[in-house]
């Protein structure tokens, strides 16, 4: 399923209220050059920066994780490699490069 580029100018779902002096790690999403904080999860990365992690591969509704624990499934993500990942659950990296729309099965 194609989706049109979000852009990336919305206040994100999650807004840092501490922690702010970590060391800033630049990573790619849908080839867009984003930042977070070493220590972040790629799920809290992204959602820094919009409302949704991923798209639904069925009916291409926005998905933000649900228990944010590893344990449900809604937050697959891909790395433009082809790799897939719980979002929640895997530390950000310096130069991930991520691909929200081909992430997870449902
Ligand atoms: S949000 Fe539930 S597994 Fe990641």
């Amino acid at each position: 399923m194609s989706q049109a580029p979000v852009p990336l100018n919305e206040p994100g779902l999650l807004t840092r209220m501490s922690e702010t002096q970590r060391e800033r790690v630049t990573f790619f999403l849908d080839g867009q050059a984003l930042t977070g904080l070493r220590g972040d999860t790629v799920l809290t990365a992204v959602l820094m920066h919009r409302k949704f992690v991923r798209y639904s591969d069925e009916s291409g509704a926005h998905r933000a994780g649900f228990c944010w624990m590893g344990a449900c499934q809604d937050c697959w993500i891909s790395s433009e490699a082809g790799d897939r990942f719980k979002a929640c659950s895997t530390m950000l990296e310096p130069s991930m490069k991520l691909i929200s729309g081909q992430g997870g099965s449902t």
